[in-house]
């Protein structure tokens, strides 16, 4: 897999890949963000945790990275997602994140995160495994002008908010999964390692 950069208009989706997956490349491409890569592949698949450096992530971007094959995004939410947001409870499955499988105890708030401008989230559908696509645009035409910016999956049209919060009546049953992760320094997090455990 290769680093790849996405135009959407005036926000950037930036794709990086951690590791090597089935022969598709042999070595990950190296990027600004990513920190530490661990021994090897299989240390990596069993659950190495991911160090990532979000200094050079601009507001209104996504960054993908891979931990434990799976793919987790990381978002630098600036003001007017943050705002936005806070219209959307009443049309959320489960606002207040009370489903505590979804998200360690430390992401049970609003913003489902350790700090509201950074949302790290596991990047799978919680349908039936999906890859989600980022739409941060307010109220395109394909979406609605209801549409505040989240992520829509294309296989059977589950909608959720920058917060990986669900939509009501969505195929989708809960919200988004937050992976484990704490910050070292205010633009550094390691995933897969909660705060208590360092
Ligand atoms: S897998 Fe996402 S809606 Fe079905």
């Amino acid at each position: 897999m290769s680093s790849d950069e996405i135009d959407y208009g005036r926000r950037r989706m930036l794709v990086a890949a951690t590791t090597a997956m089935g022969g598709v490349g042999a070595a990950y491409v190296a990027t600004p963000f990513i920190l530490s890569m661990h021994p090897s592949a299989k240390a990596q698949a069993a659950g190495a945790p991911v160090e990532v450096d979000v200094s050079k992530l601009e507001p209104g971007q996504l960054l993908t990275v891979e931990w434990r094959g799976k793919p987790v995004w990381i978002l630098r939410r600036d003001k007017e997602m943050l705002e936005n947001m806070k219209s959307l409870e009443p049309l959320l499955r489960d606002p207040h994140s009370d489903d505590l499988a979804q998200q360690p105890a430390y992401a049970k708030n609003e913003y489902r995160s350790i700090n509201p401008e950074y949302m790290v989230m596991i990047g799978i559908c919680t349908h039936l495994g999906c890859a989600p696509t980022f739409r941060p645009e307010v109220a395109p035409e394909d979406l609605g002008p209801e549409w505040k910016g989240g992520f829509f999956c294309p296989c059977h049209g589950s909608s959720y908010d920058l917060a990986g919060r669900v939509y009501a009546g969505m195929p989708a049953p809960t919200n988004l999964v937050v992976p484990p992760y704490h910050f070292t320094l205010s633009t550094r997090l390691v995933i897969g390692v909660d705060p208590e455990a360092v």
